[in-house]
């Protein structure tokens, strides 16, 4: 099985990106070829300006490298410099009614986040989506839970292509991880860089510590004195992530033997203990580098990309390109 994820530019990489796909696209590189991608084209529908996107580019990819993400074992690369996967998005959108995009639930909320610029690419944002998955022939797709109506498009464009010419595409299916929903530091919203609710994972300690204390606890303890409801509390609920015995803390927490902001701290050592490694690795990646790396892995994501193309070219009915 051949597996297929991408993230898009969006600023510092943060623990809802790490716990809830990519911890799971590092685990997946033992046992599968893997390809993971920067989705700056994906980028565009939001922010035109294509500069905008570079240290953005440069910061997810070391954010990559440095939480385990290993160019030698994966192909890592940049969406843009294999633009075989726009003709593949047009192809797509050949067979795909326009209904099913409308249905899309992320359509309507993004372009409620950005009400001036409600363009066709945001629109097509999935059917591009699709093209990245079916262009490499990715049958496992480790995403967040906020992508599984994409990934359901995505399937039935893959079965209409197959249906309408002839079937070149697997059915991708979603991978998710046993934590596939990460609330933010208000405990109520998806940790989002957009709701600001994020803590950081590769950053230095002291915004990971500000982050981690500034996090909504237990709203029906109001005393120190008061039994909590680990259940209820986000900060518990990370407890599970990063210790292993957090059923002791819970514990004390039940019988309000240890306070909320003593937890808090306690887990943002945890944290800045357990992410060390990363950071160091991060600290090394110099721009020149991860480019390097991005150029290479893309020249390998393009071989196939072509490849696929040409087949799918066939399939449709168009001619062969002239010089490949
Ligand atoms: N839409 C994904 C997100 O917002 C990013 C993405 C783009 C993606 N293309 C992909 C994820 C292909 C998986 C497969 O997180």
């Amino acid at each position: 099985m051949r597996i297929l994820s991408g993230m898009r530019p969006t600023g510092r990489f943060h623990l809802g990106n790490y716990l809830g796909a990519a911890k799971n696209w590092v685990d997946l590189q033992s046992q599968y070829e893997c390809f993971y991608f920067v989705a700056d084209y994906h980028a565009l529908t939001t922010e035109p300006d294509g500069r905008k996107a570079e240290d953005k580019v440069f910061d997810l990819t070391a954010d990559l490298i440095a939480v385990g993400i290993d160019p030698k074992r994966s192909v890592l690369y940049l969406q843009s410099k294999v633009p075989e996967v726009a003709e593949l998005t047009l192809l797509l959108s050949m067979v795909t009614p326009l209904s099913w995009v409308q249905r899309v639930p992320t359509f309507k909320q993004m372009a409620k986040q950005h009400p001036d610029n409600v363009n066709l690419g945001l629109f097509s944002y999935p059917i591009l989506q699709g093209a990245d998955i079916l262009i490499v022939k990715g049958a496992g797709v480790p995403v967040g839970k906020d992508q599984l109506a994409h990934l359901e498009l995505v399937r039935e464009v893959a079965r209409r292509f197959n249906r309408t010419y002839r079937p070149i595409f697997p059915e991708p299916r979603a991978l998710l991880t046993e934590t596939p929903l990460i609330k933010g530091t208000d405990g109520k919203q998806r940790m989002s860089k957009t709701v600001g609710n994020i803590v950081g994972v590769t950053d230095d300690p002291e915004v990971i510590r500000k982050q981690v204390l500034s996090m909504v606890t237990d709203i029906k303890r109001p005393r120190r004195t008061d039994p909590g409801h680990p259940r209820l509390c986000n900060v518990c609920g990370f407890y599970k992530y990063f210790f292993d015995d957090w059923q002791h803390y819970w514990d004390l927490c039940r019988r309000a033997q240890i306070g909320c902001y003593d937890k808090k701290k306690l887990l943002a050592e945890r944290m800045i203990e357990l992410f060390r490694p990363f950071r160091e690795v991060r600290a090394e990646l110099t721009p020149d580098a991860v480019n390097s790396i991005l150029d290479e892995g893309s020249a390998r994501a393009q071989d196939v990309a072509r490849q696929t193309l040409r087949e799918a070219r066939a399939a449709v009915g168009l001619p062969p390109y002239l010089d490949r």
